[in-house]
């Protein structure tokens, strides 16, 4: 297929994960001397055996170079409050400046971790590949840190929502829908 072919399904497919509901994380890592972190929501569980995750990296981002060297990183599940720290670490703040705001301290390996979000996930580097534009990283657990009640910063529709609010959303929507029939 033609790259030109291509656009439609391209532009499809952006609607598509519109329609999926995320939970946002930032990324972070340091290469000795320098912290770096990234919002991202293409993150998932990878295995319980071993106990593993996946992150997917564009390869034009600040925090590529760390990670293809090498460097051990932490995912950093968001609260519901915190999607200040998730517009900071997705561009509105750069380089060391992201981590001026949020609690952030090291863990026991040295790598950068956010207390006081749902849950610190930090990962020993354990593999890679390219595709396309993007690196997946496979991370194997060496450490979870779990941090209140369950209430997840969530992304969906192109913004920030939790699921208190998606819940009395729809729950409102159904109230005017029973008011109109
Ligand atoms: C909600 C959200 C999720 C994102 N998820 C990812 C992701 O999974 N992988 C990725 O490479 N970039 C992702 N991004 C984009 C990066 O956060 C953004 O491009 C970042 O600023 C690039 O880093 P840099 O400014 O350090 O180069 C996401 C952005 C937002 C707002």
């Amino acid at each position: 297929m033609s790259e030109l072919s291509l656009e439609p399904l391209r532009a499809d497919m952006l609607q598509a994960m519109r329609r999926l509901a995320r939970s946002v994380t930032v990324i972070s890592c340091c290469d000795g001397e320098r912290r770096y972190s990234m919002s991202a929501t293409a993150v998932d569980s990878l295995s319980t055996e071993p106990p593993s995750l996946l992150i997917c990296i564009n390869r034009s981002s600040s925090i590529y170079p760390p990670l293809a060297a090498g460097a051990d990183f932490c995912v950093n599940l968001l609260a519901a409050q915190q999607q200040g720290i998730a517009i900071d670490c997705s561009g509105r703040l750069k380089g060391e400046d992201r981590f001026s705001t949020g609690d952030w301290q090291r863990s026991v390996d040295g790598v950068p971790y956010l207390h006081g979000a749902q849950a610190n996930l930090v990962c020993r580097q354990d593999g890679r590949f390219d595709y396309g534009t993007h690196t997946v990283f496979i991370g194997r657990l060496l450490e979870v840190k779990l941090s209140g009640e369950i209430d997840p910063l969530l992304y969906v529709d192109g913004a920030y929502t939790t699921a208190g609010t998606a819940a009395t959303a729809a729950a409102s929507a159904a109230l005017a829908r029973c008011a109109t029939a």
